[in-house]
């Protein structure tokens, strides 16, 4: 919830830029981090929902570790302070050139996701005579019931290794002198809201884990991975409920003592403590369709247009007319030359004007990052709460 006084601020400030609840953010870390800790989980923040330094310098502080799916991701982990013994690097393509440069940097984990990279990573590190720390990411056929483009745990995506593989994989975990094989690495995928998804993760990683261990390896780590959602539709219920979600895999994994559980959450952490804030350039009313035009679009914010992502769109400037008021139904587009640059359709608004400031709210997580340059837009800029 935005308060008067910082609508009106907001007015002074060129847009469109990215606002960051920094004392949000802090909160929300605590609250994770606080639920994790009876239970003693590991927690990597996943840098690919938002690597903005600011952010990350507060999420280093906290203690988490971090999971990059990049060199970049790593070097900016390492930039930022983050301890390399608390890095892992995911990813169904990692370069030799992004291999060699996290084995230089000595990171905890490397979350192998085919039999071939196995093979790779173990002649890289023969190489450079050192012992890189695996785990092998199983792809564990589990339904996360999320939109379609962010599930990665079925058989017919592309990410992890495939459960009729895992006999190979153990013969090439053997054959390599120079992998330290340390545990199981699952993530199913992203913005999940019914938690039973998770017990069904559960019941599989139990699954593999036994499978391993009775071909003789030790498991000193089970990483779930990320994916727990936020409220799109109730930005104002901002902290996600970590301890349910603890619980469950406190209750429902097989955890082995001295076995550890590490998780690789994104969203969760980030997604609300920022807004997309905007400015309307011009209003368009037609016959059919009555348009809003912001001066943001997909190129900075491009979930919607990618993925239909819902983002609860405000009119900061005539909050205090939206009981007053009949709404009136507005497309919110933005200036981009795609008619999928579109931040909702038919949505209800006061009655809206040239020069008033909209919140495109939730946009912590995957904003900002997955911003581009196309139609060669500026880049776009970011404010924290504790500068205005
Ligand atoms: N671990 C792995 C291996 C991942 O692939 C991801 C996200 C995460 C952790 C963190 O997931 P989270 O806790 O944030 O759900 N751009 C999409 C989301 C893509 C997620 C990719 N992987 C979106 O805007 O919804």
């Amino acid at each position: 919830m935005f308060a008067d006084k910082d609508i009106s601020k907001f007015n002074n400030i060129e847009t469109p830029f990215y606002y960051y609840d920094t004392d949000l953010l802090q909160k929300t870390l605590h609250t994770c981090a606080d639920a994790a800790a009876p239970y003693q989980f590991h927690i990597h923040y996943a840098l690919k929902a938002n690597f903005n330094p600011v952010l990350l310098n507060q999420v280093k502080e906290i203690g988490f570790g971090a999971d990059c799916v990049s060199a970049g991701e790593v070097r900016r982990a390492v930039e930022v302070g983050f301890d390399n013994k608390k890095i892992v690097f995911a990813g169904v393509g990692k370069s030799d050139k992004e291999i060699n440069e996290a084995l230089d940097l000595d990171i905890f984990c490397f979350n192998v996701e085919s039999i071939q990279e196995l093979e790779v990573l173990n002649e890289l590190a023969v190489k450079k005579g050192k012992t890189a720390q695996v785990a092998i990411r199983i792809n564990p056929n589990v339904d996360a019931h999320t939109h379609h483009n962010i599930t990665t745990g079925l058989d017919e995506n592309k990410f992890g290794i495939n459960s009729w593989d895992l006999p190979e994989c153990a013969d090439t975990l053997k054959a390599s002198p120079n992998l330290k094989f340390i545990g199981i690495h699952f993530h199913i995928g992203s913005q999940i809201t019914n938690l039973d998804v998770y017990k069904n993760l559960c019941v599989r990683v139990n699954e593999f884990a036994a499978w391993f261990e009775d071909k003789g390896f030790k498991l000193q780590v089970l990483n779930v991975g990320g994916g727990l959602g936020i409220d799109y539709y109730n930005p104002d219920h901002q902290i996600p409920d970590f301890g349910s979600y603890f619980k469950i895999f406190n209750e429902f994994l097989t955890i082995k003592p001295g076995q550890e559980v590490h998780f690789e959450l994104g969203r969760a952490l980030v997604g609300q403590s920022a807004s997309l804030i905007t400015r309307v350039l011009y209003i368009k009313n037609g016959k059919k369709k009555n348009f809003v035009v912001l001066d943001a679009g997909m190129t900075e914010l491009m979930r919607p247009a990618l993925y239909q992502a819902y983002h609860k769109i405000e009119n900061l400037s005539r909050i205090s007319n939206l009981r007053s008021q009949t709404p009136i139904k507005y497309d919110i587009v933005g200036p981009i030359c795609e008619s999928t640059d579109c931040f909702g359709k038919e949505v209800e608004q006061p009655e809206s004007f040239r020069g008033d400031i909209f919140a495109i709210r939730s946009a912590g997580a995957y904003g900002e990052v997955m911003a581009s340059k196309y139609n060669l837009r500026d880049a776009i800029r970011s404010v924290y709460s504790y500068e205005i």
